[in-house]
């Protein structure tokens, strides 16, 4: 699916060559646009969020489509309102055939214009490219492009959420390609394109063997068991400014089975998904690098299958990760901590300041805090409020749970320093989390565990699939830096 076409247009709504207006209403105001007065009059449309009506109009070219959607109390539009609006409005205008929409902003302060850009373009995302009806780029029933219409100059407010949206996108792509095509080379892939495509923007690609020789020897235990080829990938961002030098890390592991502590059939398909924060990790500097933010940035994604096979690690084996801490493997399971293990130390050794790894680790995070927050650990309280104050900022909720020396206790071995995971079921999203603290030294580090939020969000502008949670945090925590 091609991007659609998004601008910014100073003026008044009704000036646009669009077919398809969409207008949002306010509660207990009488709108100055004269078909959403009519409208809301004839009781056709209604003032609450997610209520959408449809009129039609005389335009330039001919009758047009006037989409009113619902935005509730004036006082109370907060960007995920308009992101949710702007979603339902969309799905609506696509329904009634339309091709080039223009919303007029309800409000132009900061984040308003960016979340009609983001609900908009999220909710217009299809994922079809293997169904043989699939729509191609040349359907005339296609949205091609979206205007936001202003009074003031909105273009650098919709441009970046463009961007940002677009990137969201793709990463949603890398999580719903299925193993057999997003294998971890796949990934490397895109990395190396991003990085050819943006000049700030370079890449390094680390193989089996270069793995195995810079002594990661935890990647190296997960990845042994399959036949594809593991990557390290390793993209680097200089956009200059005076901010910290920023460590983004994340857990691509392209199919996850559980290996020997192999997973029951039930939903395993879900764990080509296991990649997901890698892919976040990814788009993200895309478009941090699209956007030319004034950041530095490390970004480590460790890649590969978690497989089971007679080369595949086994409970009881012992293996000593990049920074020389011993563990013993009790669940082959648990695998995306050993994966980020030697991914954080990486990054560490490259000199990040402040590091935050994004990774779908456990299936306990779900339980916790279901699918509205991600959950959030960190080593350092003053990071860890920055990256809070991103997410609320982006709607990509997170909520910070408990670190203490009585869990990391947990986590020590029998035979070895550590073990990735233990039989007492206790806490086990915080021991995943005190388990990835012994590798960033005394980084200020933030642990995002998104295995709930990833996929399933099921608010309207992702609905319930592949959701690309995590790049819009990622870009603000770039943006915040500068
Ligand atoms: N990728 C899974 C976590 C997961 C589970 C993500 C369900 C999304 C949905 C991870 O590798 C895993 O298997 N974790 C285990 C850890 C356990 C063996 C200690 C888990 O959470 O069950
Ligand atoms: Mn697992
Ligand atoms: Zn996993």
């Amino acid at each position: 699916m091609a991007p659609l076409t998004v601008t910014a247009r100073q003026g008044a709504p009704e000036d646009t060559e669009a077919d398809t207006r969409l207008v949002g209403v306010f509660d207990g105001e009488t709108p100055t646009d004269p078909t959403a007065r009519e409208l809301l009059d004839a009781g056709e449309a209604k003032t609450a969020l997610r209520k959408v009506a449809v009129g039609h109009e005389d335009g330039p070219n001919g009758r047009r489509r006037v989409v009113v959607a619902g935005l509730g109390k004036r006082d109370e539009l907060g960007h995920e309102r308009v992101r949710v609006a702007a979603a339902v409005a969309a799905g609506r205008a696509r329904d009634i055939g339309a091709r080039a929409l223009s919303w007029a902003a309800p409000d132009e302060t900061e984040g308003i214009p960016e979340a009609l850009v983001e609900g908009t373009l999220l909710a217009l995302y299809r994922f079809d490219r293997f169904k043989s009806s699939a729509p191609d780029d040349e359907d005339p029933s296609r949205i091609g492009s979206l205007e936001v219409c202003g009074e003031s100059d909105l273009s650098e407010a919709v441009e970046r959420a463009r961007a940002v949206a677009v990137a969201q996108n793709a990463a949603r792509d890398l999580q719903n390609l299925p193993a057999n095509v997003a294998t971890p080379s796949f990934l490397a892939d895109r990395a190396t394109e991003l990085a050819d495509a943006h000049e700030n923007l370079s890449v390094e690609v680390f193989g089996r063997d270069e793995i195995a020789g810079m002594d990661m020897g935890a990647l190296s235990a997960v990845a042994q068991g399959s036949d594809v080829e593991p990557r390290l990938i390793v993209l680097r961002y200089e956009g200059g400014g005076s901010g910290p030098h920023l460590g983004f890390v994340g857990k691509a592991v392209t199919f996850d089975t559980g290996g020997i502590s192999i997973k029951p059939s039930a939903k395993m398909q879900e764990m080509k998904f296991d990649m997901s924060g890698g892919a976040a990790v990814i788009e993200a500097l895309g478009a941090v690098a699209e956007l030319g933010l004034p950041a530095r940035i490390t970004a480590v994604v460790g890649s590969t299958e978690n497989m089971p096979s007679g080369h595949a690690m086994k409970p009881g084996d012992i293996i000593s990760a990049k920074n020389g801490t011993t563990i013993e493997i009790n669940n082959t399971d648990a695998e995306g901590r050993l994966v980020l293990a030697d991914a954080l130390s990486y990054c560490v050794e490259q000199g990040a300041e402040r590091i935050i790894d994004l990774a779908t680790l456990t299936g306990a995070i779900i339980v916790a805090l279901g699918s509205t927050y991600a959950g959030l650990f960190s080593n350092e309280d003053a990071w860890c409020a920055e990256v809070e104050q991103a997410c609320t900022a982006t709607g990509e909720l997170g909520w910070r749970l408990p670190l203490h020396p009585e869990y990391l206790e947990l986590t020590k071995g029998q035979y070895a320093d550590l073990t990735n995971a233990s039989d007492q079921r206790k806490a086990s999203s915080i021991y995943a989390a005190e388990f990835l603290r012994q590798f960033v030294e005394d980084r200020p580090w933030v642990h995002m565990d998104i295995a709930g939020t990833a996929w399933g969000l099921g608010r309207p502008y992702v609905g319930s699939g592949a959701s690309g949670y995590g790049v819009r945090t990622l870009v603000e925590l770039a943006r915040r830096a500068g």
